[in-house]
C-alpha cells in the first residue's frame, strides 16, 4: 500500500514540472510565467483543487507515445477568488508549446461542463500553439467540442479569457467568443498562424507585434479588451473583472460596502462647455457621477469615440454606456456601435443595470463622389454600384 501511495507522490511531483526544468527556466526568461504560477496567483491561497492532473494523451503517431507529460499540457481545476467559486484551465507551454490534444480538450470540457453544472464563472489562461498537429482531426474535435460549450456558456455564466503567450489556431478561436480577452503586451499574441507561417505563404514579413499584438487587438481589431503591462497585471484586472459579475445568469452582482457621505460632486457644474462645438472628456462626467475609484474600462484602445465600462453606484456594480465628445465628437460608427452593443448585450444577460451619458451628433456619414451622404453602418444596405463607391474612397 505505502509503495503505491509513494508511486502516486511521486507522479504528483513529477506532474509539477510540466514538460521539465528546462522549459521551465525558458518560460522563466522570456518573462513569462508557468501555467501553475499564474493559478497560483489568480485563486486565493490553498483554495485550489487540481482535476486530471496525472492524463496524458492517447496518440501513437510520430513518435508521440514515447513523450507523455502527467497532464498533458494542461492544468485544470476550480477554487475561489475573493471567496467565490470560480473553474479555471491554464494552459503549460512547457508540454508541446502548450497545444491541444484530445484529451487536453477533454480536461478543459470537464471544467466548462462543471462551471456551467454550478453557475461558476470558467476563466481560461491560455498560452497554446493552437490543435496539436502529430494528433491532426481528433485534435480539431477536441476544439469543436470547446466552441459548442463556449457558445452553451454564453450569457449563462461568465467566461473570461487571459492570453498569456503566444497564441494560434484554435487557441485564440474560442477565447475570441468568450466575454472578455485579456492580453499582456510583448510576450502574449492572438494569431491564425505565427508570422514565419504567413511569411512562408504569403511572402508578406510581418512582426508578431503587428500581426497579433496586445496593442493590435486591442486598437485596431477590438479582439481584446485590455492590454496589460504584465501577467500580474492581467490576473489583478481578471479578478476585479469578476468582483462586478454575478456567478450566473441568475444571480445578482455582489454589492460592496458603501457609506452616503456629505458629497456635493461640484465638478459636475462645470464639466459641459457652454460652447456646444467645444469637446469635453465624458470620463469626467463619469468620474463625477460614480463611486469613487470604481470605474473599470472596457476596451479603452479601441473606437475611443464611445467609452464602456464597469462602475459601482452606491455600492452596487453597474455598466456604463457612454458617447465620448473628446474623439471624433462622439460621433457613432461601426466599431463604436459593435463595442457598445457587446458590453450592453453582456450586461443585460447578467442583471448588471445600465447608466447611460448621450451627448452625440449622429452617425459618422462620408461624403462620396455623387454628393450623396451615406452612413457607414448601413453599408450593406447600399446598392452594388454606391458600395464600390464608396469602396474606392476607403
Ligand atoms: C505541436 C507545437 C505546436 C502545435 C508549438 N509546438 N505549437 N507542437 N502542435 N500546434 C511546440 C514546438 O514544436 C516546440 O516544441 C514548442 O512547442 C515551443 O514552440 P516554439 O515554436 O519553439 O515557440 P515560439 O518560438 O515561442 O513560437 C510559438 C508559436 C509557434 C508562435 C505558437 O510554435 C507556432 O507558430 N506554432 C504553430 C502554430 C500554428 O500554426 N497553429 C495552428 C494549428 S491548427 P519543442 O519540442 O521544440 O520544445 C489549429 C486549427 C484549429 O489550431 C481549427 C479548429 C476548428
Amino acid at each position: 500500500m505505502n509503495s503505491k501511495l509513494n508511486i502516486l507522490e511521486q507522479k504528483k511531483a513529477e506532474a509539477l514540472l510540466g514538460g521539465g526544468q528546462k522549459r521551465i527556466d525558458a518560460q522563466h526568461k522570456k518573462g513569462k510565467l508557468t501555467a501553475r504560477e499564474r493559478i497560483h496567483f489568480l485563486l486565493d491561497e490553498g483554495s485550489f483543487e487540481e482535476i486530471g492532473m496525472l492524463v496524458t494523451h492517447r496518440s501513437n503517431d510520430f513518435g508521440l507515445e514515447k513523450e507523455k507529460y502527467l497532464g498533458d499540457g494542461v492544468v485544470t481545476g476550480y477554487g475561489t477568488v475573493n471567496g467565490r467559486l470560480t473553474y479555471v484551465f491554464s494552459q503549460d507551454f512547457t508540454v508541446f508549446g502548450g497545444s491541444l490534444s484530445e484529451t487536453h480538450a477533454e480536461k478543459i470540457c470537464k471544467i466548462m461542463d462543471l462551471a456551467m453544472q454550478n453557475g461558476a464563472p470558467v476563466i481560461g489562461l491560455n498560452d497554446s500553439g493552437g490543435a496539436r498537429i502529430q494528433e491532426g482531426v481528433v485534435s480539431l474535435g477536441g476544439y469543436a467540442d470547446i466552441f459548442y460549450r463556449n457558445v452553451r456558456s454564453s450569457g449563462v455564466i461568465p467566461q473570461l479569457s487571459g492570453i498569456m503567450g503566444p497564441c494560434a489556431g484554435g487557441a485564440v478561436y474560442s477565447p475570441a467568443i468568450t466575454d472578455f480577452i485579456l492580453m499582456v503586451e510583448s510576450t502574449s499574441y492572438m494569431f491564425v498562424t505565427g508570422p514565419n507561417v504567413v511569411k512562408t505563404v504569403t511572402h508578406e514579413e510581418v512582426t508578431s507585434e503587428e500581426l497579433g499584438g496586445a496593442m493590435t487587438h486591442a486598437s485596431k481589431s477590438g479582439v481584446t479588451h485590455f492590454a496589460c503591462a504584465n501577467e500580474i497585471e492581467a490576473i489583478n484586472h481578471i479578478k476585479q473583472l469578476l468582483s462586478y459579475m454575478p456567478q450566473n445568469c441568475e444571480e445578482d452582482a455582489p454589492s460592496v460596502p458603501y457609506e452616503m457621505g456629505n458629497e456635493t460632486r461640484t465638478v459636475l457644474n462645470s464639466i459641459i462647455p457652454d460652447n456646444a462645438n467645444q469637446p469635453y472628456d465624458m470620463r469626467e462626467v463619469i468620474e463625477g457621477v460614480i463611486d469613487e475609484n470604481s470605474f473599470l474600462e472596457v476596451h479603452k484602445h479601441f473606437a475611443e469615440n464611445i467609452v464602456v465600462g464597469f462602475a459601482r453606484l452606491a455600492g452596487k456594480s453597474i455598466g456604463i454606456v457612454a458617447n465620448q465628445p473628446a474623439v471624433l465628437a462622439g460621433v457613432l460608427d461601426i466599431h463604436s456601435t459593435t463595442k457598445a452593443a457587446r458590453f450592453v448585450r453582456f450586461c443585460d444577460s447578467f442583471n448588471i443595470p445600465l447608466l447611460v451619458f448621450e451627448d452625440v451628433p449622429g452617425f459618422y456619414q462620408v461624403q462620396i463622389k455623387s454628393g450623396m451622404r451615406l452612413s457607414l453602418t448601413a453599408q450593406n444596405y447600399y446598392t452594388p454600384s454606391a458600395k464600390q463607391q464608396f469602396q474606392e474612397l476607403q
